[in-house]
């Protein structure tokens, strides 16, 4: 979340400042990184649960962090809910 609104993205609202509990920091994460990220939280599921958006590529980006691993990393920003 904090790289997106770094490099200058601001459709991403992020309202809660990264504390997992808005859902307003949704992305979907292209399908050759979902099984690199870390496993998802019972909070970060409940959250997307909310979402008339949700997919299985669904992530709270908030939730990513950003690692090595990641370079390459393509997310899409989920419409606001
Ligand atoms: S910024 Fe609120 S859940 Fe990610």
């Amino acid at each position: 979340m904090e790289a997106l609104r770094d490099s200058g993205i601001d459709e991403l609202l992020a309202l809660c400042g990264g504390c997992c509990s808005c859902a307003t920091c949704h992305v979907r994460v292209g399908a050759d990184f979902i099984d690199r990220l870390p496993a998802m939280s019972d909070d970060e599921d409940d959250l997307l649960d909310s979402s008339e958006h949700r997919t299985p590529e669904s992530r709270l980006s908030c939730q990513i962090v950003i690692s090595d691993e990641l370079a390459g990393l393509v997310v899409e920003i989920a419409p606001e809910d």
